[in-house]
């Protein structure tokens, strides 16, 4: 099972019912918005050629480690040696606008070793482990799991007294160090690499260049952070891909003026060499599902699926949040 990696939106409790709903005359699958890799790393389980994809280099990596890397694993020794390991002043350099910003200035001396251990001293799939289980201890650290809260509000909530008294949790893992986060995932991150079936391809592509490179395979799978929805990454993330200068150009989604025509480009690219589009909707997005669903029809067989998400609240009680949608676009 894929690790929990902390991906905002990610599919990891709807994957089996999505993959169940592929045609069976697929084989390779393009899954476009990769993020946190759950529909990817389940494709690639179930027998899938998966090509991973996403414009944030924190997914590159995740992706790298579980869905392309077949075998390798890393080492406790690799976190020995890394704890306390002297950074170069370029990588310290580097790192110090998160001083006060995400972090206090001595985590972000802790966190410059960690940086500067995986650049002089791991290579290939063990430095895409290492750097998924930093990514991850860094957003353990911080309060609603992403790096877009401001740092009043980062020492307020990491306050143990305070957040006890105001929400009854201490909180107390924002305020244990990078490496011990490090330690506390490590055997569920190697348990979590496994030989697929089929070769799966990794790639850091905004989608436009993406579908470029694969102009044809069986299904694209989609699942783009629509507007209207908690879908701003490059904030939620970007800092990880700062701090290794990573940044891929891509367009923005985000804004639903331009949403549907880049979508409609989309299924214009891609409606004559792919058999599929799966697509992923919500019942909140912008522009309206009846709308989406009317531009997508314009390209071949509709069908849509649903599944309700029941979310326990308190005891017996629960709540219905969300209902998954998904379109399945058979092309003529
Ligand atoms: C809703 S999330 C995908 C979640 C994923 N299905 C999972 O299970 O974790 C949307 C993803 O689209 C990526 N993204 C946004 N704009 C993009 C673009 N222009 N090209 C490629 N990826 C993009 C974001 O970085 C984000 O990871």
């Amino acid at each position: 099972m894929l690790p929990n990696v902390n991906y905002i939106g990610n599919k990891k409790k709807i994957v089996d019912w999505l993959i169940q709903l592929i045609p069976s005359d697929v084989i390779s699958v393009v899954d476009g918005f990769s993020g946190g890799g759950s529909v990817s790393y389940s494709l690639k389980s179930a027998g899938y050629r998966v090509i991973a994809n996403d414009m944030l280099y924190s997914s590159f990596e995740l992706n790298k480690a579980f869905v392309e890397n077949n075998e390798v694993i890393l080492s406790y020794e690799h976190l020995e040696n890394a704890n306390h390991y002297n950074a170069s002043e370029n990588v310290k350099k580097r790192l110090s606008s998160l001083s006060q910003k995400l972090y206090f200035p001595d985590e972000v001396e802790e966190l410059a070793g960690l940086v500067g251990y995986a650049e002089d001293c791991l290579q290939g799939y063990q430095y895409s482990i290492y750097l998924s289980l930093l990514r991850r201890a860094m957003i353990r650290k911080l309060p609603y799991s992403r790096m877009n809260i401001n740092w009043d509000n980062i020492t307020k909530l990491r306050d143990e007294e305070y957040s006890y008294e105001k929400y009854g949790r201490r909180r107390a893992y924002h305020n244990q160090s990078f490496i011990e986060h490090m330690y506390s995932a490590i055997d569920e991150y190697n348990m979590s690499v496994f030989k697929g079936k089929r070769a799966a391809t990794v790639e850091q592509l905004d989608i436009f260049d993406l579908i470029e490179k694969y102009p044809s395979a069986d299904l694209l799978y989609m699942d783009p952070p629509y507007p209207g929805t908690m879908n701003n990454y490059d904030a939620f993330y970007g800092p990880f891909d700062d701090m290794f200068t990573k940044h891929v150009k891509h367009i923005d989604l985000t804004s639903s003026e331009n949403f549907m025509q880049y979508m409609e480009d989309i299924f214009n690219l891609v409606s004559k060499k792919y058999k599929y589009v799966m697509i992923s909707l919500n019942n909140s997005i912008k522009p309206s599902f009846s709308e989406f669903v009317k531009m997508i029809s314009e390209y071949g067989n509709v069908e849509i699926f649903e599944k309700k998400h029941n979310y326990q609240v308190s005891g017996s009680k629960t709540k219905e949040k969300n209902m998954e949608l998904v379109a399945l676009v058979t092309f003529n």
